[in-house]
């Protein structure tokens, strides 16, 4: 919950009479408008509250988030909070501990301000992933911010029974993630993108969000690969909503190489390209979603941002939260400030005062 909020609501919200409480707020802010500080207070603290938003029962002090795959092993939430993140997803983690690929497995192009992976879910298996969790809330480092934990299918399971092997790791983190993230789409684990087809996929949701709701209150999302049809984007969004499904990622990495300017030593590389070639796909992807939707579940959007005006535009495609990997690695850490600064003057510029008018309003 924002500052301002803190400042100026709590003694509205303490008192019975409303009118008493609106003319207290107005004597508090007259205060803070006297003096240059209480001005910029005012000005940074109600920054930060238009930035604000609410999903799933959670408060999002702003909609740039981590994406899946940076910090897999969950080593440095409150660092990723204080670098200006409003919300984080660690992971991916399978039921099973795997090492992933042999190396290398990971490939870089600044021509192209890309990256090729086949990390291939490299993670510690539910259970220990629990237990260091576990610790880390003990020690008190757990941010304030919204969490979620990116699941995927462990690689010696199948599809055929991976429903069970994604409810064992959503049994173990339950207790450690607000959010969890079913990855379908990362093209490192074999046979996995096929779990995006049609009955596959029905199974899937419709048997995590049974187990939800019984055993949880974690909002569950599913994130999609790029390289679907639109039509088939259009039927995962269908059953999606079917089943009881919170929200869609999109998107994963693609295994399209078009438009690479790079070498072909780094352009023949195996795995999911990610960066600033995903970034038109991308948000394509997010746009036939948000038609589709209409606003029934959010949509949340990642591929290729590294700037203010590449988060804008997924924005206003229909994203309501956005999640960055690859331009954290171009742009530095610098980089969620940035676009946070970028998005509030672009709406300044606009007149547009909350984020939800932002919102898929380039969607005709
Ligand atoms: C090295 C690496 C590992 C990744 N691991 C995962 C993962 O475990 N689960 C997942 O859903 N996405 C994973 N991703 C995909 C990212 O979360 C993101 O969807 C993709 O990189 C596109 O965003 P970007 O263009 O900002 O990088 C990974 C990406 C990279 C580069």
């Amino acid at each position: 919950m924002g500052a301002f909020y803190r400042i100026m609501s709590r003694p509205l919200l303490g008192l019975q009479d409303s009118e008493k409480a609106h003319a207290r707020s107005l004597r508090i802010l007259g205060t803070m408008e006297k003096s240059s500080v209480g001005r910029g207070l005012i000005r940074t603290l109600s920054r930060r509250l238009v930035l604000e938003s609410h999903h799933f029962g959670m408060d999002f002090p702003n909609p740039i988030g981590l994406a899946a795959g940076m910090d897999k092993k969950a080593q440095s939430l409150l660092g990723w909070q204080e670098m200006g993140f409003g919300w984080m997803e660690y992971g991916g983690i399978t039921a099973v501990e795997q090492d992933g690929n042999p190396r290398p497995r990971m490939f870089r192009s600044r021509q192209d301000r890309a990256l090729i992976n086949r990390m291939g879910f490299n993670n510690l298996g539910a259970e220990k992933m629990a237990e260091i969790l576990q610790q880390r809330r003990d020690r008190n480092l757990w941010p304030s911010v919204p969490v979620g934990a990116n699941i995927g299918r462990s690689k010696s399971s199948t599809n055929e029974d991976a429903l069970k092997d994604y409810l064992a790791t959503m049994q173990a983190l339950e207790a450690h993630a607000d959010i969890f993230i079913v990855n379908v789409s990362s093209p490192n684990t074999p046979g996995l993108r096929n779990l995006q087809s049609g009955g596959q996929i029905e199974n899937l949701l419709a048997g995590v969000t049974a187990w939800r709701n019984e055993h949880s209150k974690n909002p569950i999302l599913v994130k999609i690969a790029p390289d679907l049809s639109d039509e088939q984007i259009g039927a995962i969004a269908k059953v999606a909503v079917d089943t009881g499904i919170d929200g869609i990622v999109a998107t994963n990495t693609t295994t399209s190489r078009n438009t690479l300017k790079s070498s072909a030593k780094f352009t023949q590389q195996n795995g999911g390209l990610s960066g600033r070639p995903l970034r038109k796909r991308s948000t394509e992807v997010i746009s036939i979603l948000y038609q589709q939707l209409q606003g029934s579940i959010p949509i949340i959007g990642v591929g290729g941002i590294d700037s203010g005006e590449s988060a804008w535009e997924k924005l206003t495609a229909g994203a309501s939260l956005l999640q960055i990997y690859s331009g954290l690695i171009f742009e530095g850490p610098g980089l969620p400030g940035a676009i946070n600064r970028s998005i509030l003057q672009r709406m300044e510029l606009e007149g547009i005062t909350s984020l939800n008018d932002v919102i898929g309003k380039d969607v005709v």
